[in-house]
Formats: C-alpha cells, sequence, structure tokens
C-alpha cells in the first residue's frame, strides 16, 4: 500500500495537464470578507508547485453547509478573491461547479494557470449518502479535466469527509497526496506514534459530546488532559459540584465519571481549573467575577451565573503544566474569546504554547482563529493544523476517506 505524493506527479510531468486540487478554503466570512485567511495562505504552495511547473490547475473546495444548491451566503468568491490577493499567481473564478461558466473557463485554461469551481456542496451530489450519486458527480468534475487528468488531495481539513470531492473523484483520476496533507499526516503521526512524553493535552470548546472519541484515545497516551471551555462544566458537575447556569451535558455526566475514576488507572491525570469567571449573561459587556470552581454558586450570581472563562489561578496552573510538556495538543478555546473579558484563559494557554520549548499543535479551526484573534502569529507554534474534525478524527485513529483512498 502506497500513497502517491505530489512530488511524483511532477515527476511525472504536469506541463499542459489539468490537475483537479481539492483545497480546504472553509474560511469564516464576515460582510463577505474572509476574517481568517489561514486555510488559505496554507493552499497555496501545492498550487504554487503544480502551476511553476505548467499545470492548467482548478480548484474544488467547499465552503460553510450550504443545503445542496447555490446560496450566495455560501459562494466561494470571497475566498478566490482572498487568493488571488495572496498569491504569487492569478486566479479566475467559476460561477458554477460542473455547469457551462465552469466548463468554458476549464476549456480555457492556460498552462501555469488557475480556476476556482464554485463551492462543491451547492451539488447535492456531493455530500450525498448514495454512492451512485457522488461517483456520478465526480465523474463530471473529472470531466473537466479532458482526458488526461489527475487529481491532487490538499484539503486535509475534509479528508474526513466521504465526499465527490474528496473521495470518489480519487477512484476516477490517478490521485496523489498534496503537500499540505502530508505534511499534517507527518506532524499528527508525532501525537499518536510514541510522543516525546510529557505529553500534554488540552481540550476545550463548547460541548464534551464532540471530543468523547478523543478522550478515550488520549487519555492512555497522554501524561494530563487540561480541560476548559464550556465542556469543563460537565466534569465539575461529574465531580458533584453546581455549575449555576453554565453550559452542561446532563447526559454525559456518567461517561465523563467514568473518565474521572478510570484516569489513575491509565496513568492520565485530568487537570480541572480551580476558579471560573462567571458572568451575569452571555454577552461581551456582562458583569462578572472570579469564583471557586467547586464552589461557582457562592458567588454574587447565585444559580444563575454563567461560566464564560477559566479563572486566572487555572490560567496560570495550565501554562505552566504546557510549559513542561516535550510534546502538547491544544484544540478548542479555554473561554468566549471572543469577548475580550473572557479571552485571558485562551490567552495564557496561547502564550503558554508560544513558551514551551517543545512540539506544539494547535488543532482544530477555531483555536487557530482564536490565536489569530489574540495577536498570536503562525511562527509562534510548532504546527497550526488546518483541520478541525479531520485532526480530531485522526487523533481518534479513525480511518479518514480522504486517507484511506489515495493508499492503494
Ligand atoms: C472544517 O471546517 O473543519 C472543514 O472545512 C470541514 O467542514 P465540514 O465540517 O463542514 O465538513
Amino acid at each position: 500500500m502506497t500513497v502517491k505524493t505530489l512530488d511524483e506527479l511532477i515527476n511525472e510531468g504536469v506541463d499542459g495537464r489539468y490537475v483537479l486540487v481539492r483545497s480546504d478554503l472553509n474560511v469564516p466570512l464576515e460582510d463577505g470578507r474572509v476574517t481568517d485567511n489561514g486555510r488559505i495562505r496554507a493552499s497555496i504552495p501545492t498550487i504554487q508547485r503544480l502551476v511553476g511547473h505548467g499545470a492548467k490547475v482548478m480548484v474544488m473546495a467547499h465552503l460553510g453547509r450550504p443545503k445542496g444548491k447555490p446560496d450566495e451566503k455560501y459562494s466561494l468568491r470571497p475566498a478566490a478573491d482572498e487568493l488571488n490577493e495572496l498569491a504569487p499567481f492569478s486566479v479566475e473564478f467559476a460561477s458554477d461547479t460542473v455547469g457551462e461558466d465552469a466548463k468554458r473557463l476549464a476549456g480555457s485554461l492556460a498552462a501555469g494557470s488557475v480556476l476556482v469551481l464554485e463551492n462543491v456542496r451547492f451539488d447535492p451530489r456531493e455530500t450525498s449518502k448514495d454512492d451512485a450519486e457522488r461517483q456520478a458527480f465526480a465523474r463530471e468534475l473529472a470531466a473537466l479535466t479532458g482526458g488526461n487528468g489527475a487529481y491532487v488531495d490538499d484539503a486535509f481539513g475534509a479528508v474526513h469527509r466521504r465526499h465527490a470531492s474528496v473521495y470518489d473523484i480519487a477512484e476516477i483520476l490517478p490521485a496523489y497526496q498534496g503537500d499540505l496533507v502530508k505534511e499534517e499526516v507527518q506532524v499528527l503521526t508525532r501525537l499518536t506514534q510514541d510522543p516525546a512524553k510529557p505529553y500534554v493535552v488540552v481540550l476545550g470548546g463548547s460541548k464534551v459530546s464532540d471530543k468523547l472519541a478523543v478522550i478515550e484515545n488520549l487519555m492512555t497516551r497522554a501524561d494530563s488532559l487540561l480541560i476548559g471551555g464550556g465542556m469543563v462544566f460537565t466534569f465539575l458537575a461529574a465531580q458533584g459540584h453546581k455549575v449555576g447556569a453554565s453550559l452542561l451535558e446532563q447526559d454525559q455526566i456518567e461517561t465523563v465519571k467514568g473518565y474521572l475514576d478510570r484516569a489513575a488507572e491509565v496513568g492520565c491525570e485530568f487537570v480541572l481549573p480551580t476558579d471560573i469567571v462567571v458572568a451575569d449573561r452571555f454577552a461581551a459587556d456582562a458583569e462578572h467575577e472570579v469564583v471557586p470552581a467547586d464552589a461557582m454558586e457562592s458567588g454574587r450570581f447565585g444559580d444563575k451565573g454563567i461560566g464564560l472563562d477559566i479563572g486566572p489561578d487555572s490560567g496560570a496552573a495550565f501554562a505552566e503544566r504546557i510549559r513542561g510538556g516535550e510534546t502538547v495538543f491544544w484544540n478548542g478555546p479555554m473561554g468566549v474569546f471572543e469577548f475580550p473579558a473572557f479571552a485571558e484563559g485562551t490567552r495564557a494557554v496561547a502564550q503558554a504554547l508560544k513558551d514551551s520549548g517543545g512540539l506544539t499543535v494547535v488543532g482544530g479551526g477555531d483555536s487557530a482563529a482564536a490565536v489569530r484573534r489574540l495577536g498570536f502569529a503562525d511562527r509562534d507554534f510548532g504546527h497550526i493544523s488546518t483541520g478541525g474534525g479531520a485532526s480530531l478524527e485522526y487523533l481518534e485513529g479513525k480511518d479518514l476517506p480522504g486517507l484511506t483512498v489515495l493508499d492503494r
């Protein structure tokens, strides 16, 4: 079983040849403007290499989760414009995916040029559960390449999706792994196979139910699991504490209790915050105070208080653990970092990763956006993964369709 790489495709020769590249251009937008272009920047090197070798590059990508039909709100045009701004090559945009515009622009595409196709999810067949439907769409995408095309998967963020432009197309065209996917897999492998110890995992984000499989898998490998974000309240409740009106997944309390009970047996320490920033409501200008994590309702907001960040003592304790790690993986903000008053926990964690001398990996769209928004640079971390769900599923040990389909 082997995976063909971009190097091999380039060695085979791409001059004047059509290459369909699946990129992850799923970026956040506000008023039609890209607010975090990390994924777009990460997509450039693979496209640039192909352009440099004279390929006719057609980029397939998705944005958001439209309902299988065109919806201006989810158009890839702003992402294509941003790619055009940032990249050293120029980018054309097709206003459909496999329709008249795509066919016309593909037909006239010059060697060394780039065409971005409109959101692949505007076609319901992209995400269909029906294999035949997805395959039919993949054949139409492949047909844009004439007779001698190739496919490159560079969309690490989408490799966990069995979608037409990720999976089925790779069974139709000769398929290769892009440099971004290769790099992501190399780094994430270091987190699962023999990571340097101490191995510290920091998990945040709102829901513990999204993180169950990753906790299961990482608790047998990591030395400590630091828990923050909205999911922390289910942990505190599992320890028997009251959490006021904070986010709580009642139906996960027993599962979380199970983790806490098993932790010592598997040699992993769960580190929970000892203080919490509690607010009177969910708002940027909410009244707030710091209370002990084991007595959240003792504060002035009583059982109406909502925990919106880990407190300063917890931030300092987490930072110390992180700085002592040889391998650190972080996914999920510690609090509502979008509101400056509740961003300090996330900032403390980001700063500690920056200060750490070990391998530091930030996983997930939200965490990556959070660190950039708080003023950190990509170079402050060992690696910022472009994959949210994909990097978590990789760490859960799952087979990812977009990776397995390249391995033959
Ligand atoms: C992501 O944002 O994690 C990827 O782009 C995948 O998007 P999806 O979760 O909508 O498939």
